[in-house]
């Protein structure tokens, strides 16, 4: 039994935590929608980030792998024409670890904003990004990059080259992927640039394998939800009794990602209860996957146009660079 107390009423010093306020309050409207549903950016705690890298090296996990080897043999290219004066704003920097395969391309003295949520990762990255780019202008941004954002006013005659990598742009439906890059737009002021990785819509084998490793990490690290919903909130998810489901669906074009409850069970945190039935399956994620064309027609509604492609050998993946 979890500590009854915590259910009912989160103690003083937890009311004002705004990680976890917001975590209750999405995780509380995610379960009350139909059907059920918890909003991806949770996944992403330490043990969560700690998980998504251990699966960015699985060998079924191919996303990862392919971008960083289109990034590493087209660096110079698509770089191109950063100027001494230019910055590169890279949004959901996480740890920076792509960053730094385009960042050997860029002059020395240009300034890097990397944009993430945590502030650790932001710190991180940067000790580590000073040892080998002592030269470069580190301006970390502890911000949500889905909403619209001032830079600097220290970049703002600067040329500017967004970076959004790892097809995150997958993690939204193709009208909100819209949205979104046109904030991306309004963020960087016209005649900027946008390199952006997306994952391309492929044979469903390789796709659900993908997001059903044999090692059972993906699983792992989905549930890792509901166990952080019972650390922090003091929830009570019988982690034994949820099954992880992916697969790729030709009707949304996407992965969807699900928990699916083994047996019928009641839960509550904060105030809240809910039922789950036998098989009712709660919608963790959706990965959409996009043909060249149709993520040219997004791009371009968000106000951004096509100035070069490229894929790796098999087709697996393209980073796009669009200019504003
Ligand atoms: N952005 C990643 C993707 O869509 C996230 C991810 C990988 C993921 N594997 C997952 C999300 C499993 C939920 C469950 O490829």
């Amino acid at each position: 039994m979890q500590n009854v107390s915590a259910q009912l009423c989160p103690r003083a010093d937890e009311v004002d935590d705004p990680i976890r306020v917001d975590f209750s309050q999405g995780l509380k409207d995610g379960l009350r929608s139909v059907p059920k549903s918890i909003p991806s950016r949770f996944f992403y705690d330490a043990r969560g980030s700690d998980l998504f890298e251990q699966i960015t090296q699985l060998a079924e996990y191919y996303p990862t792998r392919t971008e960083t080897e289109i990034l590493s043999r087209h660096g110079a290219e698509l770089v191109g024409d950063v100027q001494d004066t230019g910055a590169l704003i890279e949004f959901g920097s996480g740890s920076s670890t792509k960053t730094e395969i385009l960042l050997r391309f860029i002059p020395p003295t240009s300034t890097y904003i990397p944009i993430d949520v945590s502030a650790t990762a932001l710190n991180e990255a940067k000790s580590r990004l000073v040892k080998s780019f002592p030269h470069l202008h580190i301006e970390p941004r502890v911000a949500d990059f889905s909403e619209p954002l001032k830079l600097p006013g220290s970049i703002r005659c600067k040329s500017k080259l967004g970076f959004f990598p790892g097809s995150t742009i997958g993690n939204f439906r193709p009208n909100a992927a819209t949205e979104l890059l046109r904030a991306f737009s309004s963020t960087l002021g016209p005649k900027s640039q946008l390199i952006i990785g997306v994952d391309l819509k492929k044979d469903p084998k390789t796709l659900n394998r993908a997001y059903n490793d044999a090692l059972g990490i993906t699983a792992k690290f989905n549930l890792n939800l509901l166990r952080r919903a019972n650390e922090a909130l003091g929830a009570n998810f019988d982690l034994t009794a949820f099954e992880h489901r992916a697969a790729y669906d030709p009707e949304t074009g996407g992965v969807d990602m699900y928990l699916v409850s083994q047996k019928m069970q009641s839960v509550q945190f904060d105030g809240f209860a809910t039922h789950l039935g036998e098989n009712e399956a709660i919608h963790t994620e959706h990965s959409h996957k996009y043909d060249i064309d149709d993520f040219v027609s997004v791009a371009n509604a968000g106000g951004w146009h096509t100035h070069r492609i490229w894929k790796d050998e098999n087709e697996m993946f393209a980073v796009f660079k669009f200019q504003n």
